[in-house]
């Protein structure tokens, strides 16, 4: 069966989620933000302190064309969906699952964060960032799952019905 990616914001879960659907499903678990720190050695804030946002999704890109497009859940960064190359990669290899959460609650989540350079950058308004973001995820999303107010087990179920209906279960 095709990879899932799991899509939405910072803070919305995916990597929490992703873990929660490969144990569901026994398949192995991978996150591009992950690989990214592994294959080019240095961390997240390092990559944009030293090279720059433009260099960070170059790497992304590079990454996320190279992941298992079969039997694998894959978490990606907020990001991914900013280039319109990745999109067309994402609709054309995976099952997107956008995990949709409101602002509050991403505010909430992670108001004592320090390890998100977007998140971090006060010259950025991340309220309109997401509202800029949302009808990119919405594009590129097979499933999308509210998760306000959801614990992870009630977002797993609901990703694997949804995943039942349209008879795609891996
Ligand atoms: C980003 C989100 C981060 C990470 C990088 C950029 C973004 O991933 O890829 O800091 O542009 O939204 P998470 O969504 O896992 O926080």
């Amino acid at each position: 069966m095709k990879s899932i990616y799991l899509i939405g914001f910072m803070g919305s879960g995916k990597t929490t989620v992703a873990n929660g659907l490969s144990q569901a499903f026994t398949k192995e678990v991978l996150d591009t933000d992950e690989i990214i720190v592994q294959k080019y050695h240095q961390s997240i804030p390092e990559i944009f302190q030293q090279k720059g946002e433009s260099t960070f999704r170059e790497y992304e890109s590079s990454v996320l064309f190279q992941t298992p497009t079969e039997d694998t859940i894959i978490a990606t960064g907020g990001g991914i969906i900013e280039k319109g190359s990745n999109r067309k990669w994402l609709k054309e290899n995976g099952i997107s699952v956008f995990l949709k959460t409101s602002w509050e609650e991403i505010n909430q989540r992670l108001i004592n964060d320090t390890d998100r350079p977007i998140w971090n950058n006060q010259s950025r308004n991340k309220r309109i960032l997401l509202e800029e973001r949302i009808p990119k995820y919405e594009e590129v999303a097979d499933i999308i799952v509210h998760t306000d107010g959801k614990s992870i087990g009630d977002i797993v179920k609901e990703i694997q019905d949804k995943l039942l209906e349209m008879n795609k279960s891996i």
